[in-house]
């Protein structure tokens, strides 16, 4: 074969099987497809990427060029956010619907065109309108560039686990009863592994995640939390595990029996099958540690030992764990507190020293009047960042930026809450909130600062956050109240953990800082999506820098319309 001949074989081969061969451009095609499926006994139509629940996963090398065409094939309206994909100067191809884009209609399609620069590691894609990544969503695997090895020791095998959530409802209906009643909407019926919940009771399919393994290896886990509205921990009966990278940033390796992971989080860890043979739990159930109904279901897979050199006993029986109780606080804090940046020569720290915009963001819910609420006694409970009710536009939000369309949006978001008040008592009174949709707006480069303060409006709650189109450091977290003079004095400037997702402690507040050095619109909300549908939600303006290559790009020629 020619020279020319191999080129064209390969560049067919990376349009068809991008996952497999290793390309530049990696071409992959979503098909948003609605698919019949049984879980917990009872079949229902949800709509699916490719046919598949979880989804397929995504591939990619850092430095990576990606294409993913995504054709709507149901009938709602669609769009796909990659999150933790820092997106530099791509905001066109984020996802968020009404926020840098307007959504894909049915029966129409749009090509997410972005590249991966300065990331690797594990990250999910999923849908980012109303609730329909309750069943959209899959993982994002960026490899390291080619030759630049994992620093810690290479693993024998890798393995996806992506943790969800089950309503054996329509997912969508749940959540447009709630809207309308103005309560809470039904929590889920089971928790789910790879998209099933383990054994069910009173069930004879099946319908359990069986891991197999061979005894002697290393395997690298890579864990998601694509769940809807719940913090899990996760635990291997019989197994510590050594966590490595979190959000696709590398960590110190710290060892552990039990891991935590909020919606939106990845954790991966190192896992050694020093067993010699047997069957395993694998466990997955909820954390929260605020008075609020959750999904108490555990849901379990099967580490198994498979062939290798010791012989498969099928009926030997499996090794049990119990996940710690749903208000094991001290175990989630355990967990998060090991949790720092690796800051090697090679993948140093850069946090922010100097702080331009010093934000203080109170985070939780309100009541507001509605008089159609019958169940929620004329009024509803809604969310908001420093009492704003986020009011979702009916045109994106980066259109109305690029194209300099007025009324829109507003660019006076406060930088701190109205009142200043007792944040985390329990309170009952003026806890109305005001709509609007406002961005807080900073120049290109510009270091911020938010700290995020949990209220107790209602009941104190744990919100894990998610800022589009950056990491940031979490350089400190405390319970009650921040106090701006003394707890800056403890905050960690020298390895605070990098991510994208970050829980606010129930009752408590999250320090994080960042560099706006990517220019656009990006959301910041909560991702319990029950709290991001009732309004926890903001973003903010970045204005292109002067220098070249500080500038929003181009928006695509298939950019929906709203
Ligand atoms: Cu993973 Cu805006 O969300």
């Amino acid at each position: 074969m020619n020279n020319s001949v191999v080129a064209l074989l390969l560049l067919l081969s990376c349009i068809i099987l991008p996952a497999v061969v290793d390309c530049r451009v990696r071409n992959y095609k979503f098909h948003v497809v609605s698919k019949n499926v049984t879980r917990l006994c009872s079949s229902k139509p949800i709509v699916t990427v490719n046919g598949k629940f979880p989804g397929p996963t995504l591939y990619a090398r850092e430095g990576d060029h990606v294409l993913v065409k995504v054709v709507n094939l149901v009938n709602y309206n669609v769009s796909i956010h990659w999150h933790g994909v820092r997106q530099l100067r791509t905001g066109w191809a984020d996802g968020p619907a009404y926020i840098t884009q307007c959504p894909i209609l049915p029966g129409q399609s749009y090509v997410y065109n972005f590249t991966i620069i300065g990331q690797r590691g594990t990250l999910l894609w999923h849908g980012h309108i109303n609730w329909l990544r309750a069943t959209v969503h899959g993982a994002i695997v960026i490899l390291p560039k080619r030759g630049v090895p994992y620093p810690f020791p290479k693993p024998d095998d890798e393995k996806v686990l992506v943790l969800g959530e089950w309503w054996k409802s329509d997912t969508e209906a749940v959540i447009n009863e709630a809207m309308k009643s103005g309560v809470a909407p039904n929590v889920s019926d089971a928790h789910t592994i790879n998209g099933l919940p383990g054994t069910v009771a009173n069930c004879s399919t099946q319908e359990v995640f069986n891991l197999g393994v061979e005894s002697g290896k290393t395997y690298l886990l890579r864990i998601i939390n694509a769940a809807l509205n719940e913090e899990l921990f996760f635990k291997i009966a019989g197994h510590n595990v050594t966590v490595v990278e979190v959000d696709a940033t590398y960590v110190k390796p710290f060892t552990t029996d039990t891991i935590i992971i909020a919606p939106g989080q990845t954790t991966n860890v190192l896992l050694n099958t020093h067993q010699k043979s047997g069957k395993y739990l694998i466990a997955a159930s909820t954390f929260m540690d605020a008075p609020v109904t959750i999904d108490n279901q555990t849901a379990t897979a099967t580490l198994h030992y498979t062939g290798g050199t010791t012989t498969l006993s099928d009926d030997s029986p499996m090794v049990l764990t119990t996940t710690p109780p749903k208000n094991a606080t001290q175990i989630a804090d355990q967990f998060i507190n090991s949790l720092k940046s690796l800051n090697s020569p090679k993948y140093p720290a850069k946090v922010p020293l100097e702080i331009d915009h010093s934000l203080f963001f109170t985070v939780g819910l309100g009541v507001n009047p509605c008089p159609t609420c019958k169940a929620g006694n004329g009024s509803r409970v809604v969310a908001a960042v420093n009492n704003v009710t986020f009011v979702m536009p009916n045109t994106a939000l980066l259109q109305a930026h690029y194209y300099n369309i007025k009324g829109v949006f507003t660019t006076d978001f406060p930088a701190n809450p109205p009142h200043v008040y007792n944040y985390t008592a329990n309170i009952t009174k003026n806890i109305q909130t005001q709509n609007g949709t406002k961005l807080y707006r900073v120049p290109y480069n510009s270091t911020i600062q938010v700290v995020l303060q949990d209220t107790g409006v209602i009941a104190p709650e744990s919100h894990p956050i998610h800022l589009h189109g950056f990491n940031f450091f979490v350089v400190g977290r405390g319970v009650g109240n921040y106090d701006p003079k003394e707890d800056p004095k403890k905050f960690n400037l020298e390895d605070p953990v990098e991510r994208n997702t970050i829980g606010v402690p129930t009752g408590g507040w999250t320090a994080l800082r960042f560099t706006a050095d990517n220019p656009g619109v990006w959301f910041l909300h909560c991702h319990f999506e029950a709290h991001t549908t009732w309004g926890l939600k903001m973003a903010f303006l970045v204005d292109n820098g002067k220098g070249p290559k500080q500038s929003l790009v181009p928006p695509p020629k298939d950019l929906p319309k709203c």
